[in-house]
């Protein structure tokens, strides 16, 4: 694979998608260089954005041809730099790919480009009389393509599971340059291998998807938010597990410390939620057809060693108590580049990771900062380094080993990207990654797309 592109390569691109979507101008080009965080930095020689299927398949089909390595990119808010040409590959953005093909309100199914951002499906579900299941602070930005080629996470996967979840079928251009249409597969279907499910969580690396289809969920019209503070992550998770016990309805149960808490109300100009801030806040939201508020109410009536709590049903005190843990990852952006480390852990492991990690970060860097928050009902921690120097991946190995030792997952749905790939071999062996290898090696045969990114 080549990262240079002759001239003769250039006027191809045009030719297939026409000259206002071939960038070359280094002031439209450097938005497509740099990821979310700032700390994944590469160049590019061109941005290539197809407006169809078929103009997918012929750039990759041409890329492969010419070896010229692509990088795909959808929203750019990944966050384990998948996305960026760190190795100065050609950009295929899939923006234009945006759209919401068909919604099936008898059935509950959507069909949308890869480019549609998640606020669109979302909207596009609602209007339809249902709701995605799927949902997370950078939904205006993030695509689908993107969320399904990262299995995305989020705030509701206690209740409707990640994105794979909700994969029905995809369309995609594989690495070969063949279209794969898996988007007309029904709910039951016992055809052999599932290529669609295969294709979510692979990072751009076996396939270019440019649809998917997915299983909506049913509209939850009555829905209630409580903040507690907690006295240490271990009473958060056994409250989180009292929580799934009595609440049918639970659709989150997020958590963060008082650091970040002080951190992020500092931020949004605020003051924290609960004062003085607890050792644990803990967000919980539940949804049904109604009594929401008073089945919630109830529920944390029946915690242990609750500090405080506040509870709220109509939209805008909901959205008050929700603002402050979705600005985290912005209230840490503030602070530098930084390393984020998504993991996961069995669920009684978590607080004694989250007490032992400060410690191995503070040996690796000791300049540095450590913010910890995430997804408790799911047993995802987010740790969060600032002032470390992008490259300094001391505080990575530190973490992920720390992470490795307690049997967690060195990603619970960021992905691996860039960032992780010289771990991701300890986690899952070499069976498993000799498998990955050779399904790389069938679906992308010449290695064009992602080359650097997850193997
Ligand atoms: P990109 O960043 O453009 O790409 C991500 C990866 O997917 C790259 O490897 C890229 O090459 C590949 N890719 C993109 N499009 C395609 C395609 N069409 N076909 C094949 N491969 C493709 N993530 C969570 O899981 N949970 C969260 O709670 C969460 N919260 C976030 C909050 C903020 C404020 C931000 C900035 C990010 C958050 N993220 C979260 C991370 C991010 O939004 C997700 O990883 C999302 O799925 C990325 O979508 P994207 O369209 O931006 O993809
Ligand atoms: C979140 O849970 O807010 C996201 O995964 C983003 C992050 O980790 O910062
Ligand atoms: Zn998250």
């Amino acid at each position: 694979m080549t990262t240079s592109v002759s001239a003769v390569t250039r006027r191809e691109l045009v030719a297939i998608v026409g000259d206002d979507h071939v960038l070359t101008d280094r002031d439209l080009t450097a938005g497509y260089e740099v990821d979310w965080t700032g700390r994944f930095r590469g160049s590019t020689p061109l941005v290539v954005r197809p407006g169809s299927t078929a103009e997918v398949a012929a750039v990759v089909q041409l890329c492969a041809r010419r070896s010229v390595a692509l990088v795909l990119q959808g929203g750019n808010t990944g966050l384990v730099g998948g996305s960026v040409p760190l190795a100065g590959e050609v950009v295929l953005s899939t923006r234009r790919l945006s759209g919401v093909v068909d919604v099936d309100a008898d059935a509950g199914r959507l069909t949308a480009g890869s480019g549609t951002t998640i606020a669109a499906v979302q909207t596009a579900a609602r209007d339809a009389g249902w709701a995605y299941g799927v949902d997370w602070a950078a939904r205006g930005s993030a695509t689908l393509g993107g969320s399904v080629a990262t299995n995305a996470g989020g705030l509701r996967v206690v209740r409707y599971g990640s994105t794979r979840a909700q994969v029905l079928g995809v369309e995609a251009v594989l690495g070969s340059g063949a279209v794969l249409d898996d988007l007309g597969r029904l709910d039951k279907d016992a055809t052999g291998f599932d290529l669609s499910g295969l294709l979510c969580g692979s990072e751009g690396t076996l396939g270019v998807i440019t649809a998917a289809r997915l299983r909506l969920v049913p509209h939850q019209p009555d829905r209630a938010v409580t903040v507690v503070g907690l006295r240490s992550l271990e009473a958060a998770v056994a409250a989180v597990g009292q929580l799934r016990r009595v609440l049918p309805g639970l659709e989150a149960a997020e958590a963060y410390r008082a650091a970040e808490s002080e951190l992020v109300a500092r931020h949004l100009d605020v003051a924290p939620i609960l004062r003085p801030a607890p050792p644990i806040t803990l967000v919980v939201e539940c949804a049904g057809s109604g009594g929401q508020a008073d089945l919630l109410a109830s529920a944390v009536d029946s915690l242990d060693d609750v500090i405080d709590a506040v509870i709220a049903d109509d939209g805008p005190r909901r959205a008050s108590l929700w603002r402050h843990r979705e600005a985290l990852t912005e209230a840490i952006a503030t602070l530098g580049p930084h390393h984020k480390l998504d993991v996961s852990l069995p669920v009684g492991a978590l607080g004694q990771f989250a007490e032992e990690v400060v410690m191995r970060v503070k040996v690796a860097a000791p300049q540095s900062a450590t913010w910890i928050f995430g997804h408790l009902g799911d047993g995802n921690l987010h740790v969060n380094v600032t002032g470390v120097a992008p490259d300094d991946d001391a505080v990575d190995d530190a973490v992920l080993s720390l992470v490795l030792d307690h049997r967690g997952s060195i990603s619970a749905e960021h992905g691996v990207g860039a960032a992780k790939r010289a771990w991701v071999a300890r986690q899952r062996g070499p069976t498993a990654m000799g498998a990955m290898r050779a399904i790389k090696g069938a679906l992308d045969p010449h290695g064009v797309l992602n080359p650097n990114v997850l193997l």
